[in-house]
């Protein structure tokens, strides 16, 4: 089975064509990025206006690379959220129409649930998994009990992973988006250099505004002096990846489960994913997707659809939605 899939919902306008949910045929991804960094963050009017432009172009493209004509796909899927509405509308009526033109099924997707496949893009894995979730907007345990059967057992009280990244990245002054930039800074600094507070919260819950607040005030601490950005990127690093890491395994035994999974931009992150493999000689089975299917990306919407679509019995009906 070929699916199209369409991914809009932040600030990446992607395609992809995918075969039985695990085999990538052709994978489109246009960055906004540029057009972001001016403004330090996402603007979601001016994201939305980008998808447009791009939307045609990058459908085409994705055809192209794949060398197969639309009446070849099976159904065509899009991510209808969460995400921002402006930008979601965009890929959804993208996929809508092309569905109604080639009279393909199509099929809604949620974000979330795309994320967490694509582990399965190249991959033997299977559930029952735990499965930690990490992007820009959300930071989530879930206990994946069958492909379309999922429990969330933990989740921020504050903010999200990416979003602490991001934010701490800006108060040391490096560009957006921070997250991959920290994370390459932190390679090359001292993690034991400065002690950075864990919060205490529920084993269901996670917490980081403290720790964003620790790494403000410790940057104050310096009075206009050097500020020796790699070691406190490597400090910081160290401590939220150590949180999710524990707290997941934590969450894992509860649930009797013995293979833990990534999923979100942040499972690109270079210690999480070094700590993830280190639960390997726990006995842990180990799963993170490949690094260009961690940040968003159509090819997890396309194996979405054929695993875990959105359920609804009027497809062509579903609306865009923001929050999830
Ligand atoms: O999943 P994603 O592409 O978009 C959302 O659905 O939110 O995640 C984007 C987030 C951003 O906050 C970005 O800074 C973060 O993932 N990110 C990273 C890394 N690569 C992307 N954070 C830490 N280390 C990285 N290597
Ligand atoms: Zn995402």
């Amino acid at each position: 089975m070929l699916i199209f899939g369409i991914e809009t919902s932040c600030d990446e306008t992607a395609a992809a064509i995918v075969k039985n949910g695990r085999e990538v045929i052709s994978n489109v991804v246009a960055s906004q990025i540029k057009t972001h960094s001016q403004f330090g963050g996402v603007v979601p009017e001016v994201a939305a206006r980008e998808h447009l432009d791009a939307i045609n172009v990058v459908i085409e493209e994705t055809f192209a690379q794949a060398g197969i004509q639309p009446n070849e796909v099976d159904a065509f899927a899009s991510t209808a959220g969460p995400g921002l509405v402006g930008c979601l509308l965009v890929g959804l009526n993208a996929a809508k129409t092309l569905s109604l033109v080639y009279d393909k099924p199509y099929l809604p997707v949620n974000h979330l649930n795309a994320h967490v496949c694509a582990n399965f893009i190249d991959s033997d894995l299977k559930p029952p998994f735990t499965c930690l979730l990490v992007s820009g907007g959300h930071t989530q345990i879930i206990n994946v009990s069958d492909y379309n059967e999922q429990e969330i057992c933990a989740s921020t009280i504050d903010d999200a992973t990416g979003e602490v990244y991001d934010k701490v990245a800006r108060l040391l002054g490096l560009s957006y988006p921070g997250g991959i930039q920290l994370d390459k800074l932190a390679q090359s600094g001292n993690q034991t250099a400065f002690k950075l507070p864990e919060a205490k919260v529920g084993d269901d819950e996670f917490s980081f505004s403290g720790l964003k607040t620790a790494v403000l005030r410790l940057i104050q601490t310096f009075k206009g002096a050097e500020i020796p950005i790699n070691d406190i990127c490597a400090s910081f690093q160290e401590t939220i990846t150590s949180t999710l890491i524990k707290k997941t395994v934590k969450m894992a035994r509860r649930n009797s489960s013995n293979t833990i999974v990534l999923a979100g931009g942040v499972a690109a992150n270079s210690r999480l994913r070094e700590k993830l493999y280190e639960l390997e000689n726990d006995g842990f089975k180990v799963y993170a997707p490949k690094m260009k299917y961690c940040t968003d990306n159509a090819s997890m919407v396309a194996s979405c659809a054929y695993f875990n679509p959105i359920k609804t019995d009027n497809p062509l009906e579903f609306e865009v939605f923001s929050r999830g």
